[in-house]
């Protein structure tokens, strides 16, 4: 360590080598004699020591070589591991970068020029980075360059050590004469070059999002992206690379995340060699950039991280940085309030005297937070209507928004409210003031989704309105939550007020305009609690979450859907950035019934709130939420601070079941779900996981279901000794025996169990 920072970079003087170390972890690059960077490593953690004897050169059949090799035919662009890869000269595998010269041609060439090592984090203007929260990282910067055009590019590097994560990202520079097109500008690539590796995918669409999906890479090029101008329902920009038999707990696992919220490209290709080469950066379908003399063009940043013991040490460096490094503000860490939203309970069809009377059965149950969503402004008594018209709605707030807001805050809870700030409808005063605002493409009708039209973020005027109406309205009543939706894709990108040549940076423009305006209200108003969202989880990224701390997961709230959605969505994201709640049975997306209890539990491995019609509700269920409010405040820092396991693989069983540890080991709540009962049931057997192995934990709370009339002869002994005095086990046992449970029945019943270490 020096001065407080970890030396995470070293420079090699004799070997050229830069190596970056995190706790478990080793990357490496290598200046050549050629000035070429090449990349020699990214693993476990080793020792000193130059890893380019890992790579050996071959004359290579229709490989090309580099004028100053001449009539050397062993060196090639083609099969040397780059750091960054050239393009248009002979590297034929997928490239980081692509481009027009000035001058028409599409060749750069890149080579080592210099580097330098930093303490602390690489911010990126205007975009959305991971932060140091001080003596965490060091930045390393190598700039390659060019000889011919004089293209630069700087490479950025963010080694937090002991979080064990590097963050990625590029600087774009033009230093030559005359303009370069960009049509491809990724924001790392990476070179495995010996292994047989899987990939794993996130894919999704709307209503069921980050479902897994794994396969084994194969001679081709295997593309995970985006090109919906948002990350999108049906890929995340999540992926990761790992043995074939990696597990859990096993095996070498690569991730790559990427910090943006608009089109992505994530590919992957094996070479004629069986070399692996990773790209991951902005979507290129449609993309170009006009980059003048002098101008530069930043990418947005991938995290990587390395495990060498499987995936699920991987998502707990995903979890530590996102929590501590990507999110922000006042709720970064803090419990947030429970809330309860009023969507799924009255859509459309509210007035303020409906909201005060959800609001004060919601105060009696112990929620804290009530959440008006969609339809409070304009004229949106449904979705066709209204969208850009930010000033309330007389005819259902009757009152006025301050007096409502007044109202609920004199019943004790804090005011939340929805709004879709990117988005205008036809049907509407904005659009009737501004149909240039939209995006439409000259000549023709821009094609609706929702009836709604999206709004062209990357004009300051438009951004000048947005801000102007949704700081006044935070600034003029108590709002303490804000969930920021988006409710399509874009379509029809064509922005007025750039030239023909430029239409191609729309859509990076748009996400750049989409920051801005986020950047500008979150910084005005740091007490509130921002919730993104966008049909749900469309835009669920480490972009958005920059901005806000949780992301509404799924328009999807049947608690079994949710179990693979959530489970899914964990591979990356920690649980206090999944927007998740209890709504009503039967479910209005399935028609599912499940118990609340059921709907509880998935809802409290996540932001964990109501989304349903209070006065609906029995006595019963009544009761059981005001118990959960009590639950889950009491587990809180477990569920939202501790090491998340996933002891099933959802595709297996017909049981789910999922763990929180505390970071000391001494407390732990465990959940299962059964999503499939049996008749003559085998007994559920599960391994716990993270416990300290010679802890003692006693069962300090088992919440589980009604069985069903003791059902009978079967199990009735069983389930009472089951249901007896608090039992006593080593963590050992319960992370080698397991834990076994009786024959469960009833409809997708629910245990939950508290572990306390008393020793
Ligand atoms: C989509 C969101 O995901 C829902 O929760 C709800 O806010 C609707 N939009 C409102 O239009």
């Amino acid at each position: 360590m020096r001065g407080g920072y970890f030396m995470s970079i070293i420079f090699n003087e004799k070997n050229q080598t830069i190596t970056l170390n995190t706790k478990n972890s080793t990357y490496q690059m290598k200046i050549n004699e050629h000035k070429f960077l090449v990349h020699t490593y990214y693993g476990n953690r080793i020792s000193q020591m130059d890893m380019a004897y890992l790579h050996i050169d071959h004359d290579r059949a229709c490989s090309g070589q580099p004028d100053e090799v001449f009539p050397g035919r062993i060196v090639s662009f083609n099969t040397f591991p780059q750091e960054f890869t050239s393009c248009g000269i002979g590297d034929f595998r997928i490239n980081s970068i692509a481009l027009r010269n000035e001058d028409g041609s599409n060749g750069a060439d890149f080579r080592y020029v210099s580097h330098e090592i930093k303490d602390g984090k690489y911010s990126i203007p205007n975009l959305p980075a991971v932060y140091d929260n001080g003596g965490e990282a060091q930045t390393l910067i190598v700039t390659i360059q060019d000889p011919i055009t004089n293209l630069k590019v700087e490479l950025y590097y963010g080694v937090f050590e002991e979080n064990d994560v590097i963050c990625r990202s590029a600087r774009i520079i033009n230093e030559g004469k005359g303009m370069v097109q960009l049509q491809k500008a990724s924001s790392m690539s990476l070179d495995l070059e010996y292994g047989n590796w899987d990939m794993i995918h996130f894919h999704g669409r709307h209503a069921l999002e980050r479902q897994v999906e794994r396969e084994p890479l194969s001679h081709s090029i295997k593309t995970v992206g985006s090109t919906r101008g948002t990350s999108s329902h049906q890929q995340n920009p999540f992926v990761i690379i790992c043995d074939h038999k990696a597990n859990e707990d096993y095996g070498n696992c690569y991730g790559f995340m990427f910090v943006y919220s608009g089109g992505f490209k994530a590919e992957a290709e094996v070479d004629q060699m069986n070399s692996t080469r990773f790209v991951m950066g902005i979507q290129d379908e449609g993309f170009t950039w006009d980059l003048n003399e002098g101008e530069v063009f930043e990418t947005p940043e991938v995290i990587m991280a390395y495990s060498n013991c499987g995936l699920t040490n991987l998502s707990h460096q995903y979890h530590h940085i996102i929590r501590h490094n990507v999110c922000r503000g006042k709720y970064k860490t803090s419990r947030r309030p429970i809330l309860i939203n009023n969507w799924e309970a009255t859509y459309f069809d509210f007035d303020d005297r409906k909201l005060v009377s959800i609001a004060k059965e919601a105060k009696d149950l112990g929620v804290e937070l009530l959440v008006l969503d969609d339809g409070w402004f304009g004229v949106r008594d449904s979705d066709n209507s209204g969208l850009g018209d930010w000033f309330v709605n007389e005819n259902k707030i009757k009152c006025g928004l301050s007096n409502l807001v007044k109202e609920i805050n004199e019943i004790g809870l804090k005011f939340g409210i929805w709004i879709e700030p990117e988005m205008v409808n036809e049907d509407s005063e904005l659009y009737k003031k501004h149909p240039d605002w939209a995006y439409k493409m000259p000549g023709r009708v821009a094609t609706r989704t929702r009836n709604q039209y999206v709004l062209d973020m990357s004009r300051e005027d438009v951004r000048e309105y947005l801000y102007t109406m949704i700081s006044k309205i935070l600034r003029e009543n108590n709002i303490e939550y804000v969930k920021w939706d988006m409710n399509r894709s874009l379509s029809d990108l064509y922005s007025g007020i750039l030239p023909a040549s430029r239409q191609g940076e729309v859509a990076h423009r748009y996400v750049l305009g989409l920051y801005d305006l986020m950047d500008k209200l979150t910084s005005e108003f740091p007490h509130v609690l921002f919730e993104g969202c966008s049909g749900g989880g469309a835009r669920f990224d480490a972009g958005i979450l920059y901005y806000s701390p949780q992301i509404w997961c799924s328009d999807d709230t049947d608690p079994i859907h949710r179990l693979s959605i959530q489970y899914g969505t964990s591979f990356g994201y920690p649980v206090c950035t999944m927007g998740a709640h209890v709504s009503a049975s039967p479910n209005h997306q399935t028609g599912r019934s499940t118990p609340i209890h059921t709907r509880a539990t998935v809802a409290m491995s996540g932001t964990f709130g109501y989304e349903l019609d209070p006065e609906q509700l029995s006595q019963r269920d009544k009761e059981e939420i005001r118990d959960q409010i009590v639950q889950f405040k009491k587990y809180y820092h477990v569920i939202q601070d501790g090491k998340y396991y996933r002891l099933t693989d959802i595709h297996e069983n017909w049981y789910e079941s999922w763990q929180i540890v505390s970071a000391d080991q001494s407390e732990s709540v465990f959940n299962l779900v059964v999503t499939n009962v049996m008749p003559n049931q085998p007994c559920i057997n599960i391994k716990l996981k993270g416990l300290d192995p010679e802890g003692i934990y006693e069962i300090d709370q088992k919440t589980m279901p009604e069985w069903p009339g003791k059902f009978g002869i079967f199990g009735a002994e069983a389930i009472d000794r089951y249901c007896g005095e608090k039992e006593v086990f080593t963590g050992s046992a319960l992370m080698n025996g397991g834990y076994t449970f009786p024959w469960i029945m009833g409809d997708y019943p629910t245990i939950q169990i508290h572990f306390q270490k008393i020793k």
